[in-house]
């Protein structure tokens, strides 16, 4: 199995070079090797590698830029899935691609299921829902060699996340307010990149076998006020030096933190399908965070 892999420094990216590694040779592109915003560079590394899998890790992931950026959100989420289908489709090659549960409205408090219709509240949500569409659009007449796995509220020891900024916040404040009225599930990157290679050996060993959309998060439910709280007792209870800990921390409602994006407020991902179709196991969120919080306790991490 030759792989192209794009967004390779990202979190996920990051950890699907170590996850793929054993499935054959991968070749990992990060935006510097491939800008997949650009239509010509992005067709002539495709055209380059000639792989039988090509893994979409690059997405334009800042939610409120997206907001004022939507052309160039449109081009990274949106156009860029659509040219890595059409070139999967062509050749018969497998498409991974990652989406969000900010595909949907955030009604209610039911966990989404694959089933259910998005309604993106926000450009970045619209961006991916376009990505998913041009995907399925394009490869499900052609046999349906892709995998749409949608996530949530992703975390590593590697990049920008909300455990990170938190951490750092809670090191250098006395207080910290965090919004306690959106639910979902922290997911590692780790955990994500671990069930996609998963994923790509069993629909790899079975040429007849379709893929499809699929949400896969980490078990459980949180807020971001409880995931904080949580977070900065166990990071008090390893020894980090925090001014703020988890007591420290208030919780505020979604209305009286604007952003630029509105944010759903149900973020909570059914994953029932992947772990039947795929007979898998998908652990509490709190397994991995914990194993974050270990790793960047190590000396010079
Ligand atoms: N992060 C979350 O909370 C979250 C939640 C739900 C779903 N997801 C989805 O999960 C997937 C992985 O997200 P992540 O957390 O790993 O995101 P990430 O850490 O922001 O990584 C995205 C990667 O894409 C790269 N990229 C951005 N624009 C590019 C371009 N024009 N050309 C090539 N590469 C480009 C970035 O490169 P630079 O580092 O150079 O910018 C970065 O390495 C995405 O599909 C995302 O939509 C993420």
């Amino acid at each position: 199995m030759r792989t192209l892999l794009f967004g390779a420094s990202g979190q996920l990216g990051w950890e699907l070079q170590r996850a793929l590694a054993p499935l054959g040779p991968v070749t990992a592109l990060d935006r510097a090797a491939c800008d997949v915003a650009d239509a010509a560079a992005l067709r002539h590394a495709l055209r380059a590698q000639a792989a039988d899998v090509i893994v979409n890790a690059s997405a334009l992931t800042a939610v409120d830029r997206a907001e004022t950026e939507r052309e160039l959100a449109l081009r990274i989420n949106a156009q860029a899935p659509q040219l890595m289908a059409e070139e999967a489709a062509q050749r018969g090659a497998w498409l991974v691609h990652y989406s969000t549960d900010y595909v949907f409205d955030g009604r209610g408090e039911r966990p989404w299921t694959e089933d259910d219709a998005p309604a993106p509240i926000n450009a970045y949500g619209e961006s991916k829902l376009a990505g998913e569409q041009a995907i399925q659009r394009l490869m499900q007449p052609a046999g349906g060699r892709y995998l749409i796995l949608r996530t949530s509220w992703v975390y590593a020891a590697r990049g920008g996340n909300f455990a990170r900024t938190m951490l750092r916040l809670a090191a250098e404040r006395e207080r910290l307010s965090v919004v306690a009225d959106q639910f979902g599930a922290p997911t590692g990157a780790e955990l994500l990149a671990d069930v996609s290679a998963h994923l790509l050996r069993a629909v790899h060993a079975t040429p007849a076998r379709r893929g499809g959309l699929y949400h896969v998060a980490a078990a459980g439910e949180t807020s971001w006020f409880e995931y904080a709280r949580w977070l900065l007792a166990r990071a008090s209870g390893m020894g980090w030096p925090l001014r703020a800990g988890a007591d420290a921390v208030a919780p505020i409602a979604t209305r009286d933190y604007p952003t630029p994006a509105p944010r759903p407020l149900n973020s909570r991902l059914d994953c029932r399908r992947v772990q039947a179709d795929f007979d898998l196991y998908l652990p509490p969120w709190q397994q991995g965070v914990e194993r974050m919080l270990a790793e960047l306790s190590r000396p010079g991490a």
